[in-house]
Protein backbone atom coordinates (compact mmCIF):
# COMPACT_ATOMS: atom_id res chain seq x y z
CA UNK A 1 0.00 0.00 0.00
CA UNK A 2 1.70 3.47 -0.91
CA UNK A 3 1.66 6.28 1.72
CA UNK A 4 -0.98 8.22 0.13
CA UNK A 5 -3.37 5.32 0.94
CA UNK A 6 -2.61 4.58 3.93
CA UNK A 7 -3.06 7.88 4.84
CA UNK A 8 -6.65 7.73 3.81
CA UNK A 9 -7.17 4.83 5.61
CA UNK A 10 -5.73 6.02 8.62
CA UNK A 11 -8.37 8.99 8.33
CA UNK A 12 -11.10 6.63 7.70
CA UNK A 13 -10.72 4.78 10.71
CA UNK A 14 -10.02 7.82 13.01
CA UNK A 15 -13.44 9.13 11.64
CA UNK A 16 -14.82 5.70 12.24
CA UNK A 17 -13.71 5.53 15.80
CA UNK A 18 -15.03 9.35 16.47
CA UNK A 19 -18.76 7.94 14.94
CA UNK A 20 -18.37 4.95 17.61
CA UNK A 21 -17.60 6.94 20.45
CA UNK A 22 -20.18 9.33 19.58
CA UNK A 23 -23.16 6.72 19.27
CA UNK A 24 -21.99 5.20 22.24
CA UNK A 25 -21.67 8.51 24.61
CA UNK A 26 -25.58 8.89 22.96
CA UNK A 27 -26.53 5.58 23.92
CA UNK A 28 -25.17 6.31 27.63
CA UNK A 29 -27.25 9.50 27.34
CA UNK A 30 -30.45 7.50 26.47
CA UNK A 31 -30.02 5.35 29.25
CA UNK A 32 -29.79 8.34 32.11
CA UNK A 33 -31.84 10.72 30.32
CA UNK A 34 -35.12 10.49 32.46
CA UNK A 35 -33.34 9.85 35.93
CA UNK A 36 -32.89 12.72 37.62
CA UNK A 37 -29.33 13.77 39.41
CA UNK A 38 -27.57 11.67 36.11
CA UNK A 39 -25.40 14.16 35.11
CA UNK A 40 -22.03 13.42 36.69
CA UNK A 41 -22.30 9.53 35.63
CA UNK A 42 -23.04 10.15 32.43
CA UNK A 43 -19.99 12.89 32.33
CA UNK A 44 -17.67 10.26 33.62
CA UNK A 45 -18.99 7.04 31.10
CA UNK A 46 -18.47 9.95 28.47
CA UNK A 47 -14.76 10.22 29.66
CA UNK A 48 -14.19 6.57 29.47
CA UNK A 49 -15.32 6.61 26.22
CA UNK A 50 -13.70 9.27 24.86
CA UNK A 51 -10.81 10.01 26.63
CA UNK A 52 -11.86 13.49 27.74
CA UNK A 53 -14.55 15.81 27.37
CA UNK A 54 -14.29 18.50 24.75
CA UNK A 55 -16.31 21.35 24.39
CA UNK A 56 -18.65 19.26 21.65
CA UNK A 57 -18.90 16.27 23.72
CA UNK A 58 -19.98 18.31 26.71
CA UNK A 59 -22.72 19.85 24.29
CA UNK A 60 -23.92 16.18 23.23
CA UNK A 61 -24.11 15.73 26.47
CA UNK A 62 -25.88 19.17 27.27
CA UNK A 63 -28.54 18.49 24.71
CA UNK A 64 -28.90 14.82 25.20
CA UNK A 65 -29.92 15.60 29.67
CA UNK A 66 -31.66 18.36 28.55
CA UNK A 67 -28.92 20.53 30.59
CA UNK A 68 -27.91 23.92 29.46
CA UNK A 69 -23.89 24.10 28.03
CA UNK A 70 -22.48 26.22 31.05
CA UNK A 71 -24.48 24.04 33.53
CA UNK A 72 -22.55 20.96 31.97
CA UNK A 73 -19.34 23.12 31.56
CA UNK A 74 -19.82 24.28 35.31
CA UNK A 75 -19.71 20.40 36.29
CA UNK A 76 -16.72 19.37 33.65
CA UNK A 77 -14.84 22.54 35.20
CA UNK A 78 -15.12 21.33 39.30
CA UNK A 79 -14.13 18.14 39.46
CA UNK A 80 -10.69 17.73 38.86
CA UNK A 81 -10.81 14.37 37.08
CA UNK A 82 -12.64 15.55 34.79
CA UNK A 83 -10.74 16.64 31.55
CA UNK A 84 -11.26 18.98 28.85
CA UNK A 85 -8.08 17.96 27.07
CA UNK A 86 -6.71 14.59 25.60
CA UNK A 87 -4.82 13.27 28.70
CA UNK A 88 -1.06 11.79 27.84
CA UNK A 89 -0.22 8.38 28.05
CA UNK A 90 1.90 8.95 31.29
CA UNK A 91 0.58 11.99 34.12
CA UNK A 92 3.46 12.98 36.28
CA UNK A 93 1.79 14.05 38.94
CA UNK A 94 4.03 16.37 41.57
CA UNK A 95 2.58 16.11 45.44
CA UNK A 96 2.98 19.76 46.99
CA UNK A 97 1.20 18.84 50.04
CA UNK A 98 2.97 20.71 52.98
CA UNK A 99 6.11 17.97 53.09
CA UNK A 100 6.67 17.74 49.89
CA UNK A 101 6.19 21.81 49.02
CA UNK A 102 8.57 22.81 51.97
CA UNK A 103 11.16 20.30 50.64
CA UNK A 104 11.51 21.40 47.07
CA UNK A 105 8.35 20.88 45.71
CA UNK A 106 8.08 24.11 43.28
CA UNK A 107 11.87 23.59 42.59
CA UNK A 108 10.39 19.96 41.27
CA UNK A 109 7.69 21.21 38.90
CA UNK A 110 9.85 24.09 37.49
CA UNK A 111 12.67 21.76 36.36
CA UNK A 112 10.06 19.72 34.97
CA UNK A 113 8.20 22.53 32.80
CA UNK A 114 11.91 23.30 31.52
CA UNK A 115 12.47 19.98 30.79
CA UNK A 116 9.04 18.82 28.68
CA UNK A 117 8.36 22.37 27.31
CA UNK A 118 4.90 22.36 29.28
CA UNK A 119 3.16 24.18 32.24
CA UNK A 120 1.46 22.49 34.65
CA UNK A 121 -1.93 21.26 33.30
CA UNK A 122 -0.56 20.88 29.79
CA UNK A 123 0.53 17.78 27.72
CA UNK A 124 3.38 17.45 25.34
CA UNK A 125 3.17 17.86 21.64
CA UNK A 126 3.73 14.14 21.49
CA UNK A 127 0.76 13.06 23.92
CA UNK A 128 3.52 11.75 25.94
CA UNK A 129 3.26 13.32 29.33
CA UNK A 130 1.23 15.50 31.25
CA UNK A 131 2.05 17.78 34.39
CA UNK A 132 -0.82 17.79 37.08
CA UNK A 133 -0.15 18.81 40.85
CA UNK A 134 -1.62 16.52 43.40
CA UNK A 135 -2.10 16.53 46.79
CA UNK A 136 -0.48 14.80 49.65
CA UNK A 137 0.12 10.94 48.49
CA UNK A 138 0.82 9.44 51.61
CA UNK A 139 4.76 9.11 51.63
CA UNK A 140 5.70 12.31 53.53
CA UNK A 141 8.47 10.90 55.17
CA UNK A 142 10.11 9.98 51.63
CA UNK A 143 9.12 13.85 50.18
CA UNK A 144 9.25 15.40 48.10
CA UNK A 145 7.24 12.78 46.02
CA UNK A 146 6.44 12.27 42.17
CA UNK A 147 4.28 10.00 40.32
CA UNK A 148 5.16 9.00 36.89
CA UNK A 149 1.92 6.30 35.84
CA UNK A 150 1.96 4.32 38.26
CA UNK A 151 5.74 4.59 39.48
CA UNK A 152 6.58 6.34 43.32
CA UNK A 153 9.73 8.13 42.72
CA UNK A 154 10.82 9.36 46.55
CA UNK A 155 13.38 12.00 47.74
CA UNK A 156 13.42 13.80 44.01
CA UNK A 157 15.67 16.64 43.59
CA UNK A 158 15.76 19.07 40.37
CA UNK A 159 19.03 17.22 39.67
CA UNK A 160 17.51 13.73 39.24
CA UNK A 161 14.68 14.85 36.92
CA UNK A 162 16.13 14.34 33.61
CA UNK A 163 17.60 10.94 34.87
CA UNK A 164 13.67 9.85 36.17
CA UNK A 165 12.48 10.96 32.50
CA UNK A 166 15.09 9.38 30.46
CA UNK A 167 13.37 6.03 32.07
CA UNK A 168 10.20 6.83 30.11
S1 LIG B 1 3.05 15.83 51.33
FE1 LIG B 1 3.83 14.81 49.62
S2 LIG B 1 3.53 12.75 50.10
FE2 LIG B 1 2.63 13.78 51.75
Amino acid sequence: MNTEALQVNIALDAAAQEKEKREAILKVIDTYRDKPGCLIAVLHLAQEIYGYLPLEVQQIIADGMGESLSHVSGVVSFYSYFSTRPRARLEIKICMGTACYVRGGKRIVERLEEELGISVGETTPDGKFSIIITRCLGACGLAPVVMIGEDVHQQVNPDKIEKILAKY
